[in-house]
């Protein structure tokens, strides 16, 4: 058993300076300027590359924000999203915000034994990839890529080229409604694809959840992968007996 001191002189040196950092951003206001690299190093007493790791951890954590050629401040607090059966529009404008899309791509291919089978399709049915940017007041948040069956939703691809709601049209045009889901998330990082459409940084942590929706009658609606940016959000639910 390792006593509680001499696991913390253990601790890597950039996370002395992390703490202090962490103690300083608590007395600050979001949009507030942190002391540059330059002046962290000098004040701690410490190497510039202590001082820039433990600034990385605070960004990639959503605490800082980088600004190019202006310098590093205090993160606006993170955007909280109930984990519930909504859409990315519905949620957004529940919590005071306007969302937006940019169709990226729309491709019909043969699903993969995978895909097929979670839309309870034959291997190789077709189906439709679409690829979204999703905005938040303008800010890219989400990177969304759907599949749903090609034979079910016939001109889905032009239907959603006005950067539409997907659940919106699977409603009106289709009469169909995702009612439940199962939803997966797990942690990964941004591919410098995802980081320039996300407008983050390649290696970015990213929370991607998974979602496979039915309507009431059980049937398999859509399978989507969204790469949210972990350093923005926070998804919260509640539990129950
Ligand atoms: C969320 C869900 C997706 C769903 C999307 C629909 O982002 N994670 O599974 O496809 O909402 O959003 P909208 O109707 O705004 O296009």
């Amino acid at each position: 058993m390792v006593a509680p001191d001499e696991r913390f002189t253990r601790a890597p040196k950039y996370y002395a300076v992390k703490q202090h950092l962490l103690e300083l951003i608590d007395t600050l206001q979001p949009g507030s300027p942190v002391p540059t690299e330059r002046l962290l190093t000098a004040q701690l007493a410490t190497s510039r590359t202590t001082v820039r790791q433990a600034l990385a951890e605070l960004v990639g954590e959503g605490r800082l924000v980088r600004r190019q050629g202006s310098g590093t401040f205090v993160a606006e607090p993170k955007v909280s999203w109930p984990l519930q059966m909504t859409s990315f529009t519905e949620q957004a404008a529940a919590t005071g915000h306007a969302a937006t899309t940019e169709l990226i791509e729309a491709t019909r291919e043969k699903a993969g034994d995978a895909v097929a089978e979670r839309l309870g399709l034959h291997p190789g049915g077709l189906v439709h990839r679409i690829e979204r940017l999703r905005l938040v007041d303008g800010t890219p948040m989400a990177l969304e890529t759907s599949h749903l069956s090609a034979a079910r939703f016939p001109g889905l691809a032009r239907l959603l080229k006005r950067g539409d709601s997907l659940y919106r049209v699977l409603r009106d045009e289709f009469g169909v409604e995702p009612v439940t889901a199962e939803e997966t998330i797990e942690t990964a990082v941004a591919s410098p694809r995802e980081a320039e459409y996300l407008q983050t940084d390649t290696g970015a942590p990213m929370l991607v959840l998974s979602r496979h929706s039915f309507t009431a009658a059980g049937e398999p609606v859509e399978w989507v992968q969204s790469w949210y940016r972990g350093d923005r959000y926070r998804f919260v639910t509640r539990l129950s007996v």
